[in-house]
C-alpha cells in the first residue's frame, strides 16, 4: 500500500516555505555570475541526453530540501512498489505495469504471484508478425490486393501515443503503408481521413481498451459500414478489421476474429499503453525494430529512475522542480516546447499524462486537499510558438516554468535549418533567464524622447526558470528515454502531492451526461425540467436550428 502523508505537514515542507522566501529575490543572472560552476551543479547526462537544470530558481538548498520532502514522503519505496506490481491503483484495484512492456530485463515481473513477461512477450511477438506480413504485403485485402493504409480508431490514451511517436519518428516512415488517426466522434474526422482511401487496401485497427467508449465504437461502427457499402462482404472483415483491447467479449460482438485480437492487461493504463499493443499501428507504419527502439529507449530509462539516488534521479529531479513551483512559487501551469517540429504532438500527450493522473483534488486519505495539485500542460513546437505565446512567457505576470527540448543532430540535411533553429533554442533560454535590465535598454536607445516613453516596456525583469533537455538525434531509443522520463516524473509528483494517479474518476460524469441528453436532442424529453434552464435552453435552441 502506498504511503499516506500529508506533504504539507513534512518538515521539509515548512524549510522549503521558509527557503522560497530566502531566495525568492535572488536573480538568476547574479547566480550565473557569482557561480562559475553553476552549469556543472546543476546538470546531468543521460546517454546521449544532457538536461540542464541551472537555469531553475533553485540553490544546492533546494535541492537538499526537495530530497528531504522526496524522503518523507516515501518516494522510493513507492517506485519499488510500483515496479514491483504492487497494487498502487487503489482506487481501481490494480497494478501500474506499463513498465513491463518495456522490460527486456530478462528479470521476471510478477502480478498476483504469475510472471506476466511470456504474456507480453507473446503479444508483442503476435504484432511482429502481423505488423511484417502487412508490409511486406503477404496479408492481403478481400480482393487480393495488398494493404497500402492502415486506420487507427481510438481515443484519449489509444489515440495520443501512437500519434504522438508516429509524428516524432516521421523520418522512419515505411513507405509500403501509411497510418491515418482518427479520435474524434465529429464526423469530420473519420469522413475526412476516408476520403480517397480504397475499402480494399484500407486496414482498421480498433484501438480500445475497454471496447465501449462512445467515440471509439461509433467510429468503428461507421468505417465497418463503410466498408461494407463499398461491397465487401461481412465475412470480408477479418482481413480489414484488427483489435486492440483488453475486452474479448466486445471484440467478438462487433464482429472481429479473435485471432485478430491483440490483448492488453487491466494494469495498463489507457494513458501508459503505447508500450502495449496499442502501439500496434507503429509497428505498421514504422516497422517492429523501430518499435522496439522505443521500448528499449524507455526501459533504460525506468533502469535509471528505479536505481539512481534523488541526486542524480532525471525524472525525480524534473518532479521535485514542478513541485517547487507549483506549491512554493505558486505556477498553475508548465510549459513544454520541443525545438524539433516532428515532436508537435509531444505536450499534447503529456497534456493527458499530467492532467488526467495528476488532475485530483482528494487525496489518498480520501480528504481534500489544501494545497495545489496537478499544473495545467501545454506548449506548442518552437520556433513557432516564439511568434504566439512566448510574450507571456517573456512578461507576462505568471511564473511559468518551460522545459526546452532540442537535438544537435536532424534529420533534414537543409541548408542551416537547424543551426538557425537551435540558435533560437539557445536564445530563448538565456533570454527568459537574463532578462533585460534599464540600463541596457538605454545603451540601445538614442533618442532620449523616445526612451523615455518605452523604456518601461521594453525592459525583461528576466528570471524565468527554464529546464533545457538537449539529445544528440530524436531517433527512437531518445524518444523513449523521454516519454518514460515524463511518465516517471508524473508519477514522483503523484505520490508526493498524496494522490492517486491512476484512475481518471474525473472523466465520467461528462460521459453520463452526454448519454442522457443524446436522445432529447432529436425529441423534446418528456421530464421538460430534466435539465437547468441554460442547457434546456441551448439543447432546445440546436434542435429549432437542426431542423
Ligand atoms: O475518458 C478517459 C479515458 O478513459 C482515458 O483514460 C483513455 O485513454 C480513453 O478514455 C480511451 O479509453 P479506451 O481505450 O477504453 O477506449
Amino acid at each position: 500500500m502506498l504511503s499516506r502523508i500529508n506533504p504539507t505537514k513534512t518538515k521539509a515542507w515548512q524549510k522549503l516555505e521558509s527557503h522560497q522566501r530566502e531566495i525568492a529575490h535572488k536573480h538568476l543572472r547574479r547566480q550565473f555570475l557569482d557561480d562559475p560552476l553553476r552549469f556543472g551543479k546543476f546538470s546531468l547526462e543521460f546517454d546521449d541526453i544532457l538536461f540542464d537544470f541551472s537555469k531553475n530558481r533553485i540553490t544546492t538548498d533546494t535541492i537538499s530540501l526537495l530530497k528531504e520532502l522526496y524522503d518523507e514522503c516515501k518516494v522510493e519505496e513507492a517506485i519499488q512498489l510500483q515496479f514491483a506490481g504492487a497494487r498502487i491503483n487503489e482506487t481501481e484495484n490494480r497494478a501500474v505495469l506499463h513498465t513491463a512492456l518495456r522490460n527486456f530485463s530478462g528479470y521476471p515481473i510478477l502480478v498476483n504471484g504469475t510472471d506476466v513477461m511470456p504474456d507480453v512477450v507473446a503479444v508483442r511477438n503476435q504484432m511482429k508478425t502481423f505488423s511484417e506480413e502487412l508490409l511486406h504485403g503477404t496479408w492481403k485485402g478481400y480482393t487480393g490486393n495488398r494493404i497500402t493504409d492502415v486506420v487507427n480508431i481510438g481515443i484519449g490514451g489509444s489515440d495520443l501515443g501512437p500519434v504522438m511517436v508516429y509524428e516524432a519518428l516521421k523520418p522512419y516512415h515505411r513507405s509500403e503503408l501509411k497510418c491515418h488517426f482518427v479520435s474524434n466522434i465529429d464526423g469530420a474526422d473519420l469522413a475526412e481521413t476516408l476520403h480517397g482511401l480504397n475499402p480494399e487496401e484500407t486496414l482498421f485497427i480498433i484501438a480500445s481498451k475497454t471496447f465501449t467508449t462512445q467515440e471509439t465504437m461509433t467510429n468503428a461502427h461507421s468505417a465497418r459500414s463503410w466498408f461494407l457499402d463499398s461491397g465487401a462482404k461481412e465475412e470480408d472483415i477479418a482481413n480489414h478489421f484488427v483489435a486492440v483491447s483488453t475486452n474479448k467479449a466486445a471484440v467478438v460482438d462487433f464482429g472481429i476474429d479473435p485471432k485478430n485480437m491483440f490483448v492488453f492487461w487491466d494494469w495498463v493504463g489507457g494513458r501508459y499503453s503505447v508500450w502495449s499493443a496499442i502501439g500496434l499501428s507503429l509497428c505498421c507504419g514504422l516497422g517492429y525494430d523501430v518499435f522496439e527502439r522505443f521500448l528499449r529507449g524507455a526501459h533504460a530509462m525506468d533502469e535509471h529512475f528505479g536505481t539512481k539516488p534523488f541526486e542524480e534521479n532525471i525524472p525525480a529531479l524534473m518532479a521535485s522542480l514542478g513541485i517547487w513551483y507549483v506549491n512554493f512559487w505558486g505556477a498553475s501551469s508548465e510549459v513544454i516546447i520541443p525545438y524539433s517540429q516532428n515532436l508537435h504532438r509531444f505536450a499534447a500527450y503529456f497534456q493527458q499524462g499530467n492532467m488526467e493522473s495528476n488532475g485530483k483534488q482528494i487525496d489518498r486519505n480520501g480528504e481534500s486537499v489544501d494545497y495545489q495539485t496537478g499544473p495545467v500542460i501545454w506548449g506548442e513546437p518552437g520556433t513557432n510558438g516564439q511568434h504566439a505565446f512566448f510574450q507571456l512567457l517573456h512578461q507576462g505576470t505568471s511564473i511559468i516554468p518551460c522545459d526546452f527540448i532540442g537535438f544537435s543532430q536532424s534529420h533534414y540535411e537543409l541548408g542551416d535549418h537547424h543551426d538557425k533553429l537551435m540558435a533560437n533554442f539557445f536564445a530563448q533560454t538565456e533570454a527568459l533567464m537574463r532578462g533585460k535590465t534599464l540600463e541596457e535598454v538605454e545603451a540601445e536607445m538614442d533618442n532620449k524622447e523616445a526612451l523615455q516613453r518605452q523604456a518601461a516596456f521594453k525592459i525583461f525583469e528576466g528570471n524565468r526558470p527554464t529546464t533545457t533537455i538537449l539529445g544528440k538525434k530524436a531517433d527512437p531509443e531518445t524518444l523513449g528515454k523521454l516519454v518514460a522520463c515524463y511518465e516517471h516524473k508524473v508519477f514522483v509528483q503523484g505520490i508526493i502531492w498524496n494522490i492517486f494517479s491512476y484512475d481518471q474518476w474525473g472523466v465520467e460524469l461528462g460521459k453520463q451526461l452526454a448519454k442522457n441528453i443524446l436522445p432529447a436532442l432529436s425529441t423534446e424529453p418528456e421530464d421538460a425540467n430534466a435539465h437547468d434552464s441554460s442547457t434546456k435552453n441551448l439543447i432546445q435552441r440546436y434542435r429549432k436550428y437542426k431542423s
